[in-house]
């Protein structure tokens, strides 16, 4: 049993409190992730039902172990909710959302029995979610990579949204990339790390080689 495990490690099901950001829709990728007793999150913006349909079953042949998928919302709007029910019905334990309000889709996905986390990058939005019942939050430092919300750094920002949210999971994304860092973001309460740029180098990532 790792010796990191955090109260969002057992909410969750992972041995590990390194959950990877959606920085891919490889199955390899994020079942690799899962195997080692991580989160693997499914990015999920792009692709259409039947693509995520079957990106889920191919990540749920490659490990037992619980994974997530992330919508980008606003870029979702057009589809409608047909990938979260895609999602839902699949039995996806962990739904991530970003960029937009969470407030319509959190009472579908408690109701299929999922955990609800979203991404902030203050900590009064990080107490507005709450309220709205989501589960866990993303406090994303600025420094953070691809798709960002907020303007503050994350070693002040997780601090000022864990005393927002105390009666919360938190989750520090921005800038984590090695042990260290991770070991930061536990210090500042943070109960796991959020890693994306990082791990584009892994070799399961399917990014461009450029
Ligand atoms: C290539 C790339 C793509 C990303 N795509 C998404 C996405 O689709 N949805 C999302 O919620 N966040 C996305 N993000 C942001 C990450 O979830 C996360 O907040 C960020 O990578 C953390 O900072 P770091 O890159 O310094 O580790 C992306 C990040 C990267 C680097």
């Amino acid at each position: 049993m790792s010796k990191l495990m955090t109260p969002l490690c057992h909410a969750l099901g992972i041995t590990i409190p390194v959950i990877a950001a959606p920085i891919s829709a490889s199955p390899e990728f994020v079942a690799a992730v899962s195997n080692v007793g991580g989160l693997g999150v499914i990015q999920a913006t792009w692709l259409s039902s039947e693509e995520l349909r079957k990106a889920i079953a191919e990540v749920r042949s490659r490990t037992d172990r619980p994974f997530g998928v992330n919508f980008i919302l606003s870029l979702t709007v057009e589809q409608g909710h047909a990938n979260l029910d895609a999602a839902l019905e699949e039995g996806v334990p962990v739904v991530s959302t970003f960029w937009g309000d969470p407030a319509p889709v959190i009472e579908r996905i408690h109701s299929a029995g999922a955990m609800a986390i979203h991404t902030v990058g203050s900590a009064e939005e990080a107490r507005r979610v709450v309220d709205l019942g989501v589960n866990a939050v993303v406090a994303q430092g600025v420094e953070a990579g691809g798709h960002v919300c907020g303007e503050v750094s994350t070693l002040v920002l997780v601090p000022t949204v864990v005393d927002a949210v105390p009666d919360t999971h938190v989750i520090a994304a921005g800038g984590i990339a090695d042990g260290r860092g991770l070991a930061a973001v536990l210090a500042l309460g943070a109960e796991a790390a959020w890693v994306g740029t990082r791990l584009l180098l892994a070799r399961e990532c399917n990014i461009h080689p450029a």
